[in-house]
């Protein structure tokens, strides 16, 4: 900078700031280590203007200014945080997200209850890298096998490339690569911190349990998880059954658990072995994660007599090698996952004829419909719109159900239409069981001293876990609404963990959700999409696996798994971890759809040679093309188009033009946002 020595003095945030004179504001910021948001701004080119985010309240001064490209002047006093120009930042932010057509995070990532990262480890999947995929999967829970094979995937349900043909069979991928890595010995290794001295006690060795105690084993403290069942693994282990998950798959997980040092306590029970008081008496942090035992009941005449199980006291008696003694006609009343298992355990266990009772239709259960469909081949019959009235019995011992036969009449508030008796339409079936399996709850006993709800839940912080007891957290299907799906138990373990090292450490614990930019898609913005259709689970034929408990799933190959991770649309963005727009969004919270209007022109192009163009994504910030222009010596790229409907293009569109491409990358790593990205040949 030419300028005679000469220095000028002026005051940032308080700060007193000596910088040659020529330097512009955020340069001077710079010196004093205060961070003014830019995006179209760049050391080594001219202030360009565009985007607005830099402006900054200078006293004396009634406007804005841009730190960019004003001169820093002596004596000048600037205000970087002033309410005016944080106000203005957030308008200049929220212009450019609403006209910002982007996916920071893929859909399936952001449906999964616990955020696990589906589109990195598919895509690692799709390229080879089976171990770098369960590192990515672990960085959420510790145990891909097991929910691999359970899980009912929720990211499946939001997976982008339904509108193509069919989803990514993600869940199967996490199943194929956790199976494959721990078959080959070959995992990463799990880092642990250096102890810290602190000791947590865990009560309940299910997954939110498992989960939790895996995340505080790796931050240094010493864990000790205690369950009352001879084995961990919680519902995992006594309320799925083999044909779904073998107990060796889990049993492989739990080991890898304890060998990181996590100590496990079976056959403990609060209330019985032990007060929750003298638990919390000899830690530094209680979490409490005993899931949900107790079947709920169906609430109908009869539900006392010999021959009447809860389904999840089914399930746990055949997991547990006890006789299961169902008889040859057996009434499984539910439509959720649970009936589904306690079928299809039924029928493996020797009963000749099972039924399930459904208040609703086919259309409406809550199961997984490829579980509706494998019961069927296995025999299962259905009986919709029934609901049982009475349970009949003779001499103490189940002899029938007396069912109501239903209607469907409006929807309800959750959207799905409610059952309604038919007034005085009866059936009657002979049986000589039924199984309840309509749901669960949590067993209060032990943990009075914990404020319940009036579902006799544990009451827990939504967002920190914690109970009114200092130092005692409690997650999972034992807490607030109760019990859900294995996935969700883990996302709230993920949580009360950070909140328990938090705790441990001294500090507050405070999530926040953060800002993010979707897109809304439709069928048609992938109408240009080969079909290609999704690789099928392989599976033992229904007449064969009937007869046992041997696994239903026979696995991906290495083939088909890199195949099906191959269709993969890869929807979030790549530049999540690094773009300023964002960044700068999250920093000023920033309402992402306030402005949301009418989108500048969109389209991807790979024109450059190696670079893909998002124009979706772009803040015409023009960084790009001066970079192209005057740092890579070639002008390239222009500005095409008026107003709001400009677009960055080669010049002209010319081959000569994209011919030209050196591919130095200098556009890539100048652009502030995901718009431009280098595509490796
Ligand atoms: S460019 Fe930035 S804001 Fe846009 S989708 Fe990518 S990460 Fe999100
Ligand atoms: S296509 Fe890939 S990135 Fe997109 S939602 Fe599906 S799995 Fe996720
Ligand atoms: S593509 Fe070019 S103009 Fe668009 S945001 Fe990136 S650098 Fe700026
Ligand atoms: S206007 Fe200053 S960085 Fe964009």
């Amino acid at each position: 900078m030419e300028n005679g020595g000469k220095m000028v003095n002026l005051t940032i945030d308080g700060v007193q700031v000596s910088v040659p004179d020529g330097a512009t504001i955020l340069d001077a910021a710079k010196t004093a280590n205060i961070e003014i948001p830019n995006l179209c701004f760049m050391q080594e080119l001219k202030p360009y203007g565009a985007c607005g985010v830099c402006v900054v309240e200078v006293e004396k001064c009634p406007k804005l200014l841009r730190a960019c490209a004003t001169k820093a002047s002596e004596g000048m006093v600037v205000n970087t945080k002033g309410e005016r120009a944080l106000r203005a930042r957030k308008l200049a932010l929220e212009l450019l997200m609403g006209d910002h057509d982007g996916d920071c995070i893929g859909p399936c990532k952001l449906n999964c209850p616990a955020h696990t990262d589906c589109q990195k480890y598919v895509k690692e999947i799709a390229e080879g890298r089976f171990a770098d995929a369960v590192a990515t999967i672990m960085e959420t829970f510790p145990i891909p096998s097991s929910i691999g094979r359970v899980c009912p995937h929720p990211c499946e349900k939001a997976c982008r490339r339904r509108f193509v043909e069919a989803p990514i069979s993600i869940a199967h991928l996490k199943y194929f690569a956790a199976d494959r890595v721990r078959k080959d010995g070959n995992a990463h290794p799990v880092k642990i911190a250096a102890p810290t001295g602190k000791k947590v006690f865990i009560v309940g060795g299910g997954p939110a349990g498992l989960t939790a105690a895996f995340k505080l084993v790796q931050r240094g403290h010493s864990v000790t998880v205690y369950d009352q069942m001879p084995e961990m693994g919680g519902m995992l282990r006594y309320g799925i059954p083999e044909y779904r998950l073998p107990k060796a798959v889990l049993k492989a997980e739990t080991d890898a658990i304890a060998a990181l040092g996590v100590k496990f306590v079976n056959g403990f029970k609060v209330g019985r072995d032990g007060t929750l008081e003298s638990l919390r008496g000899q830690c530094d942090a209680l979490l409490v994660a005993n899931g949900a035992w107790k079947s709920s009941g169906m609430r109908v005449k009869g539900e006392e007599l010999d021959g009447v199980w809860g389904g999840i006291d089914f399930l746990r008696a055949v997991a547990t090698g006890k006789k299961a003694d169902i008889g040859e006609r057996v009434a499984v009343v539910g439509g959720g996952n649970t009936a589904m298992d306690a079928c299809r355990t039924a029928v493996r266990v020797g009963a000749k004829e099972v039924f399930v009772i459904y208040r609703r239709t086919r259309a409406e259960m809550p199961a997984e419909e490829i579980e509706i469909s494998e019961a069927e081949e296995e025999g299962v019959e259905y009986r919709f719109l029934r609901a049982p009235d009475e349970i009949l019995g003779k001499d103490g011992k189940v002899c029938g159900m007396r069912l109501q036969v239903m209607e469907l009449g409006e929807p309800d508030e959750r959207g799905r239409r409610k059952p309604m008796p038919v007034p005085g339409k009866f059936e009657e079936i002979q049986l000589d069981s039924v199984i309840a399996a309509i749901g669960q709850r949590n067993d209060p006993e032990g943990f009075e001293s914990i404020p319940q709800t009036q579902k006799g839940t544990i009451v827990a912080d939504e967002a920190t876990f914690a109970t009114s007891i200092p130092g005692v957290f409690a997650c999972g299907d034992a807490v607030n609404k109760g019990a859900g799906i294995a996935i969700g138990a883990i996302a709230q373990a993920n949580e009360a963990a950070l909140a328990v090292d938090a705790y441990l450490c001294g500090r507050e614990y405070a999530p926040a959700k953060p800002v993010i930019s979707e897109r809304e898609v439709s069928e048609r913005d992938f109408a240009d999409r080969e079909k290609i259709a999704r690789v099928a689970m392989p599976q033992r034929p229904a007449d064969e696996r009937r007869r046992d408990f041997g696994e239903v799933n026979l696995g991906l190959s290495e083939e088909a798994a890199m195949a099906e991770a191959k269709r993969c649309l890869e929807c979030g963005c790549h530049d999540f971890a690094d773009c300023k727009l964002i960044k700068y969004a999250n920093e000023l919270k920033t309402d992402t759809k306030r402005l949301r209007g009418e989108f500048h022109p969109g389209f991807v192009e790979k024109k450059l040679v190696c670079i893909e163009r998002n124009q979706r994504k772009c803040i015409t910030c023009n960084l790009c093309v001066r970079v192209c222009e005057t740092k890579a010596g070639k002008g390239l790229l222009g500005l095409v188009g008026r107003g709001f409907k400009t677009v960055i293009k080669p010049e002209f569109e010319s081959p000569a033009a994209i011919a030209g491409c050196r591919e130095c990358r200098m556009c890539v790593e100048a652009c502030p946002t995901g718009a431009l990205r280098f595509v490796e040949k």
